[in-house]
């Protein structure tokens, strides 16, 4: 049986982080965020689809009582800018009122996702709401959004795999990457 190393994915120009990375930071933050939320409940809300696969790794070092909700929000589609327009595609199942929420996101670019998010849960009238992101883009500094947790920083380039896609592409991937520029075109 032949195998080969996932980074020799042809379309892949670049590893910026990998699997091992990967890895150990969301095993930090689990005990970390374990620690913050201790003897309390946590409705955890990933964003769909990119954080499915930040959540799922994420989500087995939590160890405190957590709910998993999901929401999705309207996307890039096949470009690779903020159209600055965010639509609910699904919201959560459960009530967030009186409750923690701690929303897992795979990356942070302009923020605008995310001020929508953040103001739409916020008038729910929940305990608290935070956010933890794998990645987050320079830009992000600029949007007073405070993500509490962060996994990398990554240069403002558009980046694929662990649940990040290009055209629904690449989520597959164990670690993140950059495109080759012929993929785009
Ligand atoms: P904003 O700009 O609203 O963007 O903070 C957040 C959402 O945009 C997508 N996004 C990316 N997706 N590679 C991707 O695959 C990227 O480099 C990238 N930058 C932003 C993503 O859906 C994120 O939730
Ligand atoms: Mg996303």
């Amino acid at each position: 049986m032949t195998s080969h190393a996932a980074s020799d994915h042809p379309d892949i120009e670049k590893v910026l982080i990998s699997e091992e990375e990967i890895r150990d930071r969301l095993s930090v933050l689990g005990k970390q965020i374990s620690q913050a939320y201790e003897g309390e409940q946590v409705v955890v809300t990933a964003v769909l689809k990119g954080a499915f696969i930040v959540l799922a790794d994420f989500a087995r070092s939590l160890e405190v009582d957590t709910i998993f909700d999901f929401m999705a929000v309207s996307s890039y589609g096949a470009s690779t800018k903020s159209s600055g327009v965010v639509r609910i595609l699904k919201d959560l199942d459960v009530e967030i009122e009186g409750r923690h929420v701690l929303i897992v996101e795979d990356i942070v670019d302009s923020g605008l996702t995310l001020s929508y998010l953040l103001k739409n849960l916020r008038a729910r009238g929940p305990k608290s709401v935070e956010v933890m992101a794998l990645l987050v883009k320079p830009d992000a500094a600029k949007v007073d959004i405070g993500v509490k947790w962060t996994g990398f920083e990554v240069p403002n380039e558009f980046v694929v795999g662990y649940g990040l896609d290009y055209d629904e592409r690449y989520r597959n991937l164990p670690y993140i990457g950059t495109l080759k520029p012929e993929v785009y075109s």
